[in-house]
């Protein structure tokens, strides 16, 4: 099995053979002496929401699930092994507990020495775990009759073999945090915990942890890193958090609360996450929220990444295809004020109160926030009386931060026409545009936004995926037939990259054994992840942003799809490079020519990437996770011109330089 031999590449004797019977080649003219509007270098960007277990059991790499013992079912993930003996109990108790918000914490009362008292866990869809890396397993313990001797941590294997063990010991009678180092000997899948009390007594565990020390940056609490690579190597312009519906929450009392996930880790109180039980063909009732991921954490990825933070922030809405509960009006300022206060969190100085705390947690200087998401998927006038409100006091005390706003859940009809009226009149600057749809659409939507308002609010196309079945049915699949949509769509967003000013795929991240939804950008398991089809249409796009809109037209006619060739470019008029990308849809190879308008001399040879595959069904996956990949060549010009042929379902980027 070759991992890393991309699928499409056309044989060579095949294109000559085609070459014979090819139709005369379309002349592809780029007009790079009448460059357009600046492209944002923030365009293509990332949308993570807490889906599919993306954040606990994905990016946050923690591999105890329910380790404050906060979920509805306090035992939920933990198993008492030997359930038949008489040798101890467990006891969930929340008096004296670590802090109110975290107050759960279980008691373990083993009945006789060497008793072999053994309590398990079972990690997320279970453990994965790399031989030979370092692990950290912790817990705060107490010990109420003021002394207990040990706890043994021995990891498991599929088959109950230990491959490493740590021990904690020496507990007094205050809560305190032990932690020990652990290095197993083999690589395990779906690996599990066993907590070991061989002393008699009684012993309080609270905020059990096993956590790689191989994290991105090696951060403590830090995140997986083969996730954050494939993130990082999108280079995205943004990074939009915590979601989607996440944010809205079922209802109110379950939305997310930006400050009830900072500061420290062992006092944010978990809840349910509201994909839990939304799918009744997928439910996943253990799975919560525990907040390791939170804010602070998210503003350090985008650092990392060097992506702009975008936090979407509640609006006194729960979702609206659930109980759509509405925070009354009088009760908005409360949630305005956390907005407010995640701004100072971001950017203000260590001695205000926000700004101290993020300094308290490491990071003094600012994160440069600049732009704030106000709801989700809202519709109806509930919403615009209350984004008005946000909107007011944002502006007033924060006028250089700009504000996203919502537009419903679809791409047109009445709520979406409706929510376009209203923020055109309060000139919002952004709005945050959905579409899952059927590759079709995708197709033939390249020209959706030419005709858009110049001079209204700016487009930030939120999410948006093809659907290969229908909208959140669990038969989707990251096919090429999805991307090769995508990317003939983008093309349309880049050839109108004044209005639009953002875009982003959704969801981001998918665990192969506990997804909610499909499709996804990466899928991973417990020990490896991949990029599908569409996240390399993504990352080509923001890989090969140029600064100003390129005028691209095909025979003579301005480019958008005639014949199934979708076509865009950027250029870099100061530098003197232009960047075409050009997507056959058609089942036949196309030839073209390629020249600037003008005739300006071109320099050197083209870098071409071309990505596709004739098999619309083809897909990656784990174990063949470059089966749709980029592959790279070089290209002379030939008369000022360059001639390729684009392969059958295929996308081409072609870089190339001028004399100017
Ligand atoms: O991306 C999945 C969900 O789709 C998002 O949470 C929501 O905003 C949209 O409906």
């Amino acid at each position: 099995m070759n991992l890393h031999k991309p699928a499409l590449l056309i044989p060579a004797a095949l294109l000559l053979l085609a070459a014979a019977a090819q139709p005369p080649a379309d002349l592809i003219s780029i007009a790079v002496t009448h460059p357009g509007p600046d492209i944002s270098p923030r365009m293509f960007g990332i949308f993570f929401e807490d889906i599919n277990f993306a954040a606990d059991g994905g990016l946050y790499p923690e591999l105890i699930k329910n380790r404050s013992f906060e979920f509805t079912e306090p035992l939920d993930s933990w198993t008492r092994v030997n359930r038949l003996t008489d040798a101890g109990e467990l006891i969930v108790r929340d008096q004296g507990g670590l802090n109110p918000d975290n107050a759960h914490y279980l008691r373990v009362r083993t009945n006789r020495d060497r008793s072999g008292f053994v309590v398990s866990n079972d990690g997320f869809r279970g453990m994965g775990l790399h031989a030979g890396s370092e692990y950290v397993f912790s817990a705060w313990v107490r010990a109420p009759s003021g002394a207990y001797g040990k706890i043994r941590a021995t990891l498991l294997d599929e088959r109950g073999n230990a491959v490493g063990e740590a021990v904690l010991s020496g507990f007094g009678p205050e809560w305190k945090r032990y932690e020990a180092v652990v290095r197993p000997d083999s690589t395990v899948q779906r690996g599990r915990l066993n907590l070991v009390f061989d002393d008699k007594g009684d012993v309080d565990i609270d905020m059990v942890s096993l956590f790689p020390k191989d994290t991105w940056a090696g951060r403590k609490n830090g995140l997986r890193k083969d996730l954050v690579q494939l993130l990082a190597d999108m280079k995205p312009g943004f990074l939009r958090f915590p979601g989607g519906c996440i944010v809205e929450g079922r209802r109110l009392a379950l939305r997310y609360q930006w400050k009830k996930t900072v500061g420290d880790v062992a006092a944010r109180r978990a809840i349910v996450n509201r994909w839990n039980d939304e799918f009744s063909h997928r439910p996943a009732p253990d799975y919560f929220q525990s907040f390791g991921l939170g804010f602070f954490e998210y503003f350090q990825l985008a650092e990392d990444i060097g992506a702009s933070p975008l936090p979407i922030l509640n609006c006194g809405m729960a979702c609206q295809f659930n109980s759509a509960e509405l925070a009354a009006l009088d009760t908005v300022d409360q949630y305005v004020q956390d907005t407010l206060d995640l701004v100072e969190f971001a950017n203000g100085s260590a001695d205000t109160r926000w700004g101290g705390l993020r300094a308290a947690m490491g990071h003094p200087w600012p994160f440069n926030l600049r732009m704030i998401g106000v709801g989700n998927e809202q519709w109806g006038p509930q919403y615009f009386e209350r984004y008005r409100r946000f909107s007011d006091a944002l502006k007033s005390k924060y006028p250089d931060i700009q504000i996203v706003a919502a537009a419903g859940p679809g791409p047109s009809g009445k709520d979406f026409e409706y929510a376009w009226t209203n923020l055109r009149n309060f000139k919002a600057d952004y709005v945050d545009e959905h579409y899952y749809a059927a590759p079709q659409w995708f197709l033939q939507n390249t020209g959706r936004y030419d005709k858009y308002d110049r001079s209204g609010p700016k487009v930030f196309a939120g999410e948006y995926a093809a659907q290969t079945v229908a909208i959140a049915s669990p038969q989707n699949r990251n096919t090429w037939e999805a991307a090769l949509a995508e990317a003939a769509f983008i093309t349309g967003l880049e050839r109108n990259a004044d209005v639009v000013r953002m875009a982003s795929y959704a969801p981001l991240l998918a665990h192969v054994d506990a997804w909610q939804w499909t499709p996804d950008l990466i899928w991973f398991d417990n020990l490896r992840s991949y990029g599908t089809p569409d996240y390399y249409v993504q990352k080509l796009y923001a890989t090969n942003i140029g600064k100003r809109i390129a005028p691209v037209s095909v025979n003579g006619s301005p480019s958008n799809g005639a014949g199934g060739v979708y076509t865009s470019a950027g250029m870099d008029d100061e530098s003197g490079e232009v960047i075409l990308k050009v997507v056959n849809s058609t089942d036949r190879p196309r030839p073209v020519r390629v020249r600037l308008e003008g005739a300006p001399r071109l320099e050197g040879q083209a870098r071409i990437t071309t990505l596709g595959t004739t098999d619309l069904k083809a897909e990656n996956s784990l174990d063949q996770p470059l089966h749709v990949a980029p592959a790279e060549r070089v290209l002379a010009p030939s008369d000022n011109q360059f001639e390729l042929t684009l392969g059958p379902r295929s996308m081409t980027v072609l870089r190339a330089k001028y004399g100017r």
